[in-house]
């Protein structure tokens, strides 16, 4: 595993390249993990990207962090039973202690050599929690390639849109309450 390359600043964690934590959990999809139409249950995927994700998040950190927030989860395809799915997943984005993880999922036929073909995809939010489950500083993530900038950027906008989403609902329920709203 590659080590950090950057120093921080005083106080701060040094910086961790993208490819420090990124990770593939692999899993092979049995009877147990259909819903009533017979196909994968999506619960049983989003397991595995929190998984898959929580792994990227602790590795980044340095130690524990917890799921804050998955949002735009996405299935593109139905999984069965028999497929082999592969969850991959990395940090996007850091904050202060926040990190954005990005995860595709693909499937293929346990028993054939056919190509995997992408069947989902989600960003999670994770904090990075000390031992009384504060909030703690993070290494910033070193975007190293093209498409990496890119995910950073693209998670950075994602994280403005889900501060404004916060801050829109926390203002319009205060304004309710204000009011006196039988729903505040
Ligand atoms: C996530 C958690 C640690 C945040 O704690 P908090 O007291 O609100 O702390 P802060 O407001 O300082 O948030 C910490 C960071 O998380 C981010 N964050 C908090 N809630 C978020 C949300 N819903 N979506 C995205 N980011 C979020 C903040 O923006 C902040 O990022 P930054 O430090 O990079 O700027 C806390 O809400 C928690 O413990 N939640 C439960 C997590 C859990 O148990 N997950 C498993 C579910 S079973």
């Amino acid at each position: 595993m590659t080590e950090p390359v950057t120093d921080g600043e005083e106080g701060a964690p040094a910086g961790k390249p993208t490819a420090v934590s990124r990770t593939t959990l692999s899993h092979i999809m049995t009877a147990a993990d259909t819903n009533l139409l017979g196909t994968v249950h999506g619960g049983v995927i989003m397991k595995l990207v929190d998984d898959a994700a929580g792994a990227v998040a602790g590795r980044h950190s340095g130690g524990p962090a917890v799921t804050a927030s998955m949002d735009e989860m996405a299935f593109l395809e139905p999984v069965r039973v028999g497929d082999l799915v592969h969850v991959k997943a990395q940090i996007n984005w850091t904050g202060r202690s926040s990190m954005e993880v990005g995860v595709r999922v693909l499937a293929e036929r346990w028993n054939e050599s056919t190509p995997a073909t992408q069947v989902g995809s989600a960003y999670l939010v994770f904090a990075a929690v000390d031992a009384e489950g504060r909030p703690r500083p993070v290494p910033p993530v070193i975007a190293e390639t093209e498409r990496d900038r890119r995910r950073y950027q693209e998670a950075q906008i994602r994280r403005t849109h889900r501060l404004a989403r916060r801050r829109a609902i926390m203002e319009l329920r205060a304004r309710h309450a204000a009011e006196g709203r039988a729903d505040a």
